[in-house]
């Protein structure tokens, strides 16, 4: 079977995991298994517990990692649950957790899934194919308000309000049902010449709004923290900016130990410090993995270790 996705950051993201004999980790985000491989054959003595909320992504990784299946458990499921999920399987505490974050390459690749605006596809974009809500919900049922908002929102796109008006203006004509269709009107919308970036924008915007994956992210991280045993890792490799931005403004937070107004003559917030920010900024790809793998380009990759209380 192929393996579409080439593992980005592999050896600077499985180290950073500091793994451990004994040691239970989890990889929030299996895709096609290739993190999930190299954190199982890093050591023989460790138990895995490996997320996603894709079927096909589940199917194709359970076959991959099928030698692995004594010491790995797949779970489909959103990482959002990963707390209550991995309390079902006995496990209250982890020593590291990995998310490798976004869309994977085989989820792109195939023009049914609707992630890719190059490749003709329904208008999907479902991670979890069971949720009901998809693109072309988003696309033909939002108002020219909603859609200009989430585009700025979660694409960061300053074309946002000429891109909306011109879906709202089209889709009155017909519905608006495929990738093509779409990426057509991004392209009638606008003159720049980034005309190439405002689709991906664009695509970014209605896919992180879809999955709700900035809320997911927050809620996982959150749980991640609670039940990590002093000195675990958090391992995060990021895509875009509003993704590291969420995971960069949790760790500050967690590692502060007073949230008091800088006014205040004495700390009464009793805020406490739960995690120690390992690198200040992330650590970013090689420029040979670049050359090698164009999805590195613009990953991030951030370290966190949860500390003890009386630290
Ligand atoms: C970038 S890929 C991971 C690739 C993987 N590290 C590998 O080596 O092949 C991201 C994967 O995470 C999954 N995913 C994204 N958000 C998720 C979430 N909230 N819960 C569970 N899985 C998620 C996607 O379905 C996708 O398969």
């Amino acid at each position: 079977m192929k393996n579409y996705h080439v593992p980005v950051m592999l050896n600077e993201s499985v180290s950073a995991l500091k793994i451990h004999d004994d040691g239970i980790y989890v990889d929030a985000t299996l895709g096609g298994g290739g993190h999930t491989k190299a954190i199982l054959d890093s050591n023989k003595n460790i138990k895995v517990f490996a997320f996603d909320q894709d079927e096909d992504a589940i199917y194709e990784a359970r076959n991959y990692l099928k030698d692995y299946s004594n010491k790995l458990t797949i779970i489909k499921d959103n990482f959002a649950n990963l707390r209550t999920r991995l309390s079902l399987e006995r496990i209250k505490k982890i020593d590291g957790i990995l998310f490798d974050l976004g869309v994977s390459s085989h989820q792109i690749s195939k023009p049914e899934r609707g992630f890719s605006f190059s490749l003709d596809g329904k208008l999907d974009m479902r991670m979890d194919k069971s949720q009901k809500l998809s693109a072309y919900d988003i696309i033909n049922n939002f108002s020219y308000e909603e859609l200009k908002n989430l585009f700025f929102e979660f694409g960061e796109e300053r074309e946002s309000s000429k891109i909306a008006k011109t879906i709202v203006s089209n889709r009155m004509k017909k519905k608006i049902s495929t990738t093509l269709e779409l990426s057509e009107i991004i392209e009638n919308s606008i003159f720049s010449r980034h005309k190439l970036k405002a689709k991906a924008r664009i695509f970014q915007a209605i896919r992180i709004y879809l999955n709700e994956e900035i809320e997911v992210l927050k809620t996982a991280l959150k749980d991640a923290v609670d039940i990590l045993n002093f000195e675990g890792r958090i391992v995060v490799i990021s895509y875009h900016s509003i993704e590291d931005r969420a995971v960069k403004k949790f760790f500050q937070y967690q590692a502060k130990s007073c949230i008091c107004p800088p006014n205040f003559p004495k700390c009464v917030c009793e805020k406490v410090s739960t995690l120690t920010i390992i690198n200040k900024k992330p650590i970013l790809p090689s420029n040979d993995e670049i050359l090698k793998n164009s999805k590195a380009r613009s990953a991030k990759l951030r370290i966190a270790e949860k500390r003890r209380s009386d630290e």
